[in-house]
């Protein structure tokens, strides 16, 4: 089932709203920041390196979308502070933020410093936190918070304590602050993606492994970026407007999946469980005691 890239919302269904994008300028975050900005949304997005937030803002201008772009270090408050401040001078006014930026890689629990363990903790756990903090009174009465989370934490994940661990973090600020916030006029969401084409996730988590990746899947394939941004569209819109505290699970499946192959072949279940079934009649085993 291959992905249909066209939008399935009318492009000025963000009219008038502004949307704040952290990691904004590269992977996920960009292509969600430039879908925000396709149906309508003017955006500010952040990122810590200037050239690919420069490299964005010019792409998000030749394709008639304003755009702000400021260099921010998600895990400092100042830097979340001045980021939101700047976004509401620049446009007026805030009514998406957008948690997208994250740190990650792969090591063994063991090998993993305590430094390394709290830099990935403070990216995506307090980075969310700072943002949403510094967003409060801008979002007030009107706003959404999406935070991209993970499904690494549902069961566990190899190699992966300290994101696995930020995602759970992630999640708990998804849900509190929809309990918090809600009577605020704030909801807060999430989207969960699994493994996404083209991302630095992939590159650093399954190096070279695209094709093991996509067997896995249950959809047979990964989601294109694309995708994803979709469902960010959706749950800033209208249509979502009774949902809050909720993380939207866009993996094709793939955490419902432990297992490459059925533990019992397919054919071997169709037999045997027909069989089995059969013989616990003939014995009564299957009768009801009720
Ligand atoms: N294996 C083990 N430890 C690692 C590591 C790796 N591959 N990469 C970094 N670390 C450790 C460092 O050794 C350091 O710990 P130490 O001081 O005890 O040695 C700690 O993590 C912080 O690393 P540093 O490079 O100083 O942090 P940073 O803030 O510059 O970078 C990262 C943060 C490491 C998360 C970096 O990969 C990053 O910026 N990622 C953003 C993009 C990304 O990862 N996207 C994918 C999302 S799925």
């Amino acid at each position: 089932m291959q992905a249909i890239e066209i939008s399935p919302f009318t492009k000025d269904v963000l009219k008038g709203k502004v949307a704040a994008v952290t990691g904004g300028s590269s992977g996920i975050g960009l292509e969600i920041a430039k879908q925000l900005g396709l149906h309508g949304a003017h955006v500010a997005i952040c990122g810590r390196r200037q050239k690919p937030i420069d490299d964005a803002v010019a792409e998000f201008a030749s394709l008639g979308i304003r755009a702000f772009g400021a260099q921010c270090d998600v895990r400092k408050p100042e830097h979340a502070t001045s980021f939101i401040n700047g976004a509401v001078r620049e446009f007026g006014r805030l009514d998406i933020l957008v948690n997208s930026a994250a740190g990650n890689f792969l090591c063994p629990a063991e090998d993993l410093s305590v430094n390394g363990f709290k830099t990935v903790m403070e990216i995506d756990a307090v980075g969310v936190f700072n943002m949403s903090k510094a967003a409060f009174e801008a979002l007030r009465g009107h706003g959404t918070i999406v935070n991209i989370s993970a499904t690494l934490h549902y069961g566990a994940t190899w190699f992966q304590v300290h994101a696995s661990s930020a995602k759970a973090a992630i999640d708990s600020i998804t849900r509190t602050l929809g309990m918090e916030w809600g009577p605020e006029g704030i909801r807060t969401v999430g989207v969960a993606p699994g493994p996404v084409a083209g991302t630095a996730g992939m590159t650093k988590l399954a190096p070279g492994m695209s094709d093991a990746v996509n067997e896995l899947v249950p959809l047979k394939r990964m989601a294109t970026k694309w995708e994803i941004a979709m469902s960010v569209l959706f749950l800033v819109s209208n249509g979502a407007g009774y949902i809050t505290g909720e993380t939207l699970v866009v993996d094709g499946g793939s955490w419902l999946n432990t297992s490459l192959t059925p533990p019992i072949p397919k054919e071997l279940i169709r037999q045997a469980s027909r069989d089995i079934e059969k013989k616990s009649r003939n014995t009564g085993l299957a009768r009801s005691k009720l």
